[in-house]
């Protein structure tokens, strides 16, 4: 089905100047872009993205990771989107991420793992308009 999720490239590889080589990989994918922002997270904003891992003991280095430097935010169009999305992105630990993926080639830690992924459609709708308004995503199907 046609879905739309949401991508975040985080401080570390927007650091290490690779925003565009991971949208190359999403467009080789079939994922068009359809909204897109740089945004210097506050505290605030990365804590409410992050809400749901509030109780997790990695809750706090997450969020000081977040905000340690602007990020890319982006909302992906496509078939089956969600799931291709984290194909593209690999595991969540870049050292049990498969070759090839976004996270084998460009992240160093569990914490500095250069992206992040919507895990399910429904979740990716709340995502999507935590960042972007209505108007701020355009259809491209
Ligand atoms: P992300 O997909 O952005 O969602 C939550 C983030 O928490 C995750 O990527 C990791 O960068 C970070 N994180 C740190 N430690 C863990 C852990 N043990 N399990 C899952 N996520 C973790």
């Amino acid at each position: 089905a046609l879905e739309r999720t949401l991508s975040i490239i985080k401080p570390d590889a927007v650091a290490k100047n690779v925003i565009g080589q991971i949208y190359a990989r999403f467009e080789a994918a079939g994922l068009k872009i359809v909204a897109a922002k740089m945004k210097q997270l506050s505290r605030a904003e990365a804590e409410g993205f992050y809400a749901v891992h509030s109780a997790r003991p990695f809750f706090k280095a997450l969020v000081e990771f977040m905000i340690s430097g602007p990020v890319m935010i982006q909302a992906l169009e496509g078939e089956n989107a969600v799931l291709k999305h984290r194909d593209l992105m690999g595991a969540t630990n870049p050292k049990e991420a498969a070759a090839g993926t976004i996270r084998a080639d460009f992240a160093d830690s569990i914490d500095a793992n250069a992206v992040h992924g919507s895990d399910a459609v429904d979740t990716a709708k709340n995502e999507i308009a935590y960042f972007f308004s209505a108007i701020e995503v355009n259809s491209r199907a």
